[in-house]
């Protein structure tokens, strides 16, 4: 009986705590293509270049990317260069100078775009007492992944009918428990993409997904042709090591 009891306890604690740690996204997430699933899948550069100026223009503002130095912009196709001059566009803080005191010069390719709050208490002051989470590794770090990001910048709705939404909130299919204290943030025409794709709020979310999972784990690529090799490499040494066997067990048999 004793036992029942402690163990049911355990269970009920870490059933709270896996709830608490992560909660669910409300309802099913819409399965999505992505031209990185699968084991031979890649990032869409293009997409993910146009993702990242939907990033600066649409996210920044309220969200930070303390993971994702700039010079992590190369493995979408920037040239050092092109990754340099993205850098610069931004006032970075530095300091202390001689004098002891902080000051600011452009960006480097080793920092990462600028914190728009100072600390989280700021960022809570201005988001009715919500935190924007840092995004650099959001798709890991949500159930759902790419797919739940997606449904979450696509799912803003009119409440149903008679359900009221408290005050400073807005209504989103997809988010746990459905009232979410970021503004929809994302508009038709929103951003202005240099390669002539049309602005929809669908496709910014794809781009901004396609981005922020590069973001998350920029080594996928190589990782999965890394994954590719070990298993052909295994397949023939499977084959030479059955051959070798063979050959040493002929006169035996
Ligand atoms: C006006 C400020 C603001 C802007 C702009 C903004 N967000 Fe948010 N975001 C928030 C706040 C506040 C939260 C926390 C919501 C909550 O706790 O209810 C949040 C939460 C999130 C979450 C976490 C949701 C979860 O499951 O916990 C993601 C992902 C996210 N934002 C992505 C984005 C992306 C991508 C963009 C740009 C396209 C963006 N946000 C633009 C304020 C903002």
């Amino acid at each position: 009986m004793k036992k029942k009891i402690l163990t049911a306890a355990a269970l009920t604690f870490a059933l709270g705590f896996g709830g608490a740690a992560q909660a669910a996204p409300a309802g099913d997430i819409p399965s999505r293509d992505f031209s990185f699933d699968g084991i031979f899948g890649t990032f869409d550069y293009a997409s993910a270049q146009r993702g990242l100026q939907v990033l600066e223009q649409a996210c920044m503002a309220c969200h930070s990317m303390e993971l994702v130095p700039f010079y992590t912009l190369e493995g979408i196709g920037y040239t050092e260069e092109e990754v340099l001059a993205i850098a610069e566009q931004y006032n970075v803080e530095d300091g202390p100078d001689d004098r002891g005191n902080m000051f600011e010069r452009p960006g480097r390719a080793t920092d990462t775009i600028p914190d728009p709050y100072p600390n989280e208490q700021a960022a809570r002051a201005a988001n009715q007492g919500a935190y924007p989470p840092d995004l650099s590794v959001i798709t890991k770090a949500r159930e759902g992944g790419p797919e739940y990001l997606y449904a979450l910048l696509t799912g803003y709705t009119d409440p149903p009918p008679g359900v009221e939404v408290g005050g400073g909130l807005f209504w989103n299919e997809h988010y746990s428990g459905n009232q979410i204290a970021m503004p929809p943030p994302l508009t038709d025409g929103m951003v202005d993409y240099q390669d002539g794709t049309e602005a929809t709020v669908s496709q910014m979310s794809h781009d901004v997904t396609m981005f922020l999972h590069f973001a998350a784990e920029p080594h996928m690529e190589a990782r999965k042709r890394m994954g590719i090799k070990v298993i052909l490499f295994l397949i023939v040494f499977t084959g030479l090591l059955y051959a070798v066997k063979r050959r040493i067990w002929q006169d035996l048999h």
